[in-house]
């Protein structure tokens, strides 16, 4: 015998139109705690021990593949004719896998576990045909209906059904294994619904009718297999999700104070001691260090924070903080700013394209961009790095222990040596010497020997 899982290819379904989304954008591409919401389909595939991944995509698909990349190889469905028909469109690139593992693409938040508990039964009760249900709301899903014996006989999809609301009922959830000799010749057979479609969950009712091996296998935690056909799925899945995620980080050693309103999304690592205030988001590829404390109010997007960092009602976009640093209220750190330990960014200040070296100081309404400041400067309140001229952007560099006075306009291109200092309202248009004074506007050297101090 095979040994189990050695031989499944996941077929993952992707090429409805979503209709129900009334988005430009595919429903599967639709994003869930900042990833597209199939790829949590396809990774949860791949954990599940599924060797290969297939997916089935609409004929225009770009945006999909760009998604998922080289985690899965694609076929087309050139028209959404059912997931019957979506299956069939496998059958090339499925080669000479023994068993499928069908899954919805609309299906995120399901667990690798659940799958594993499908394909194990699948394998150990030596099936046709397994699938998945579970006890959810029926109205917009597929009815599993059983006989007096409590044996399945079919399922009935919403569009088949009379009347609208129904309370909670056995449902079919929309994961499925399959022997693949079984289902292969199937699909074709399989009838056209009023609507013109060939839903694959007829294959269960033309199972019964032959008597093929059908085991239905129903979900523990039903939440896990709700479907997303429109944007209140969508949004009540991304609640489910990001309580999922929370869970993880406050089970891993993260103070979350008011996990309703932490927005992590997926991938987000953080560390142990952390702690995250309320109304804070974690987006993309950040990570966070230990014994942070980030928030209240705080975005913080594809990032990286060393420990101990303190950010406080501000934003930070693709920048880098060492350890020690601590920024905010009211500030904002767009790309390329990278902040060495220990740094004070306090209020109203903008750092771009800029690295502030250790204990730089920066506490009130400045702007530094395309700089380099070095260790222990202080650069005081209102001043600002004239970086552009209107056509081009220039550096500024800074020294050591340098003093910038308060408002002083440094127009680069601009180097101000190591203990040098600007008096307050300088306009500083040349070079400022080591240890100098320059002043006026536009600034003049006034001392050549200022007390670096
Ligand atoms: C489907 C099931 C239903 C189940 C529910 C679970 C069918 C006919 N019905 O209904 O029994 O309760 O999921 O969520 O399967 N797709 C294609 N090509 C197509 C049509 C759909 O690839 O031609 C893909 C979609 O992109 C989607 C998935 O298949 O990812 C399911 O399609 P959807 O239209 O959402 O089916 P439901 O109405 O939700
Ligand atoms: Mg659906």
């Amino acid at each position: 015998m095979n040994h189990p899982l050695d031989n499944w290819t996941a077929v993952i379904l992707a090429a409805g139109q979503g209709k129900r989304m009334r988005s430009s954008l595919p429903k599967v591409l639709h994003p869930l705690a900042g990833r597209p919401m199939v790829r949590y389909v396809v990774e949860a595939a791949l954990a599940a021990g599924a060797r290969r991944c297939i997916v089935v995509v609409g004929p225009e698909s770009e945006v999909l593949r760009t998604a998922l990349g080289d985690r899965a190889a694609y076929v087309v469905q050139p028209e959404p004719l059912g997931t019957g028909h979506a299956v069939a469109q496998a059958r090339a690139a499925a080669g000479d896998a023994e068993h499928l593992l069908v899954l919805n693409g609309d299906v995120p938040l399901i667990t690798p576990e659940t799958l594993a508990r499908l394909v194990r039964a699948h394998e150990e009760q030596s099936a046709d045909l397994t699938f998945l249900t579970a006890l959810l709301e029926a109205a917009e899903y597929g009815l599993v209906q059983r006989d007096a014996q409590g044996r399945v006989t079919g399922v009935v999809e919403a569009a088949a059904r009379e009347g609208a609301a129904e309370g909670a009922a056995e449902i079919n959830a929309g994961q499925y294994c399959f022997r693949a000799a079984w289902l292969w010749p199937r699909l074709a057979g399989i009838p056209k619904a009023a609507n013109g479609e060939q839903y694959l969950t007829s294959l269960v009712a033309m199972a019964v009718g032959e008597g093929a091996a059908l085991v239905p296998v129903q979900a523990i935690d039903p939440d896990e297999v709700r479907g997303i056909n429109d944007r209140a799925q969508l949004a009540e899945t991304e609640a489910a999700l990001r309580r999922r995620i929370n869970r993880g980080h406050l089970v891993a050693g993260v103070t979350i104070v008011d996990p309703a309103t932490a927005y992590i999304d997926a991938g987000v690592t953080i560390g142990a001691d952390t702690v995250i205030e309320p109304n804070t988001q974690l987006r993309g590829r950040t990570s966070v260090g230990s014994e942070c404390r980030l928030g209240p109010n705080t975005v913080v997007r594809d990032s990286t924070l060393g420990d101990r960092c303190r950010v406080d009602g501000s934003t930070i976009e693709e920048a880098t903080l060492e350890g020690g640093v601590d920024v905010g209220p009211y500030s904002h750190l767009r790309p390329g700013a990278y902040l060495c330990g220990g740094v004070h960014v306090g209020n109203f200040a903008e750092v771009k394209n800029a690295r502030l070296g250790r204990g730089v100081k920066m506490g009130h309404f400045s702007y530094v961009g395309d700089a380099d400041v070095g260790d222990k400067t202080n650069i005081g309140a209102g001043a600002i790095t004239c970086n552009f001229d209107g056509e081009k952007k220039h550096r500024t560099v800074i020294g050591r222990g340098v003093f910038i006075g308060s408002d002083s306009m440094l127009v680069a291109p601009l180097t101000i040596g190591d203990g040098a200092r600007t008096a307050a309202g300088s306009v500083v248009t040349k070079d400022v010497p080591p240890g100098a004074l320059a002043a006026g506007a536009p600034a003049r050297i006034v001392r050549k020997d200022a007390d670096p101090t």
